[in-house]
């Protein structure tokens, strides 16, 4: 049983007539864009997709999804996204498909937010996954330094020819090895300061429904 496919095909179902629809990144989302567009096809659903990421963009037009960029809608209805982390608590961290800041902003200007993901992103407490920073390439090694002396172990992101990556936005990545955040609104603040830094990939109080794909089926959380 495919996990990630469970809960993409079980989100696509909050998805109606009319609405304004934020098209999530990476592999889970994946499959609930592809519901999306076999409920187009088939059932003539009538939406209008923003996606979060180049690599949604070409999905979707290929699945002729009528589109819209962000600038182009008063707001979104609902955005359906994947995660990489997801506490107790609702708080999330984003950002292992490098698309963390259109996907931020995507879901800042959403009614609703849901994520979707396999039973094994939920976590008592964020900080596992390593966090993703977006940063303005000028100056990105000073963010590095500082990054190592907190004791933060950062990593610059490459892609897959070991380049260093280049986001949709035009940034750079690097990714923080915390193990554990304490705090992750305390941690926010602090990174939200941070010269250089464009975004960075702690979600908090985005999202009011989870569904995670388990063995028993999608499990919709509130
Ligand atoms: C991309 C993301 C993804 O939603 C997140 O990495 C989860 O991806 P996947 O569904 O492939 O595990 O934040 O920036």
């Amino acid at each position: 049983m495919n996990f990630k496919k469970i809960a993409g095909i079980e989100a696509a179902k909050y998805v109606k007539d009319g609405m304004i629809v934020g098209l999530g990144t990476g592999s889970t989302a994946k499959y609930m864009v592809d519901e999306i567009g076999r409920r187009v096809k088939e059932e003539g659903l009538t939406i209008t997709g923003v996606t979060t990421s180049n690599e949604t963009e070409r999905q979707a037009k290929s699945l002729n999804i009528p589109l819209k960029s962000i600038d182009e809608v008063p707001y979104v209805d609902l955005t359906i996204d994947g995660a990489d982390e997801i506490s107790a608590d609702f708080q999330g961290i984003k950002g292992g498909g490098a698309a963390l800041l259109f996907e931020k902003i995507v879901a800042t200007y959403s009614k609703k937010c849901i994520w979707i993901v396999d039973d094994s992103k939920m976590v008592e407490k964020l900080g596992k996954f390593p966090l993703p920073i977006e940063v303005i390439p000028y100056g990105s090694q000073q963010l590095m330094h500082l990054f190592e002396e907190k004791g933060y172990q950062p990593t610059l992101r490459l892609d897959d020819e070991g380049k260093t990556l280049i986001t949709d936005g035009g940034h750079n990545i690097i990714d923080l090895h915390l193990n554990e955040i304490d705090n992750p609104v305390e941690f926010g603040h602090y990174l939200d300061q941070l010269v250089g830094v464009v975004e960075h990939g702690l979600f908090l109080n985005t999202v009011s429904l989870v569904i995670v794909g388990n063995q028993d089926g999608p499990q919709t959380i509130k």
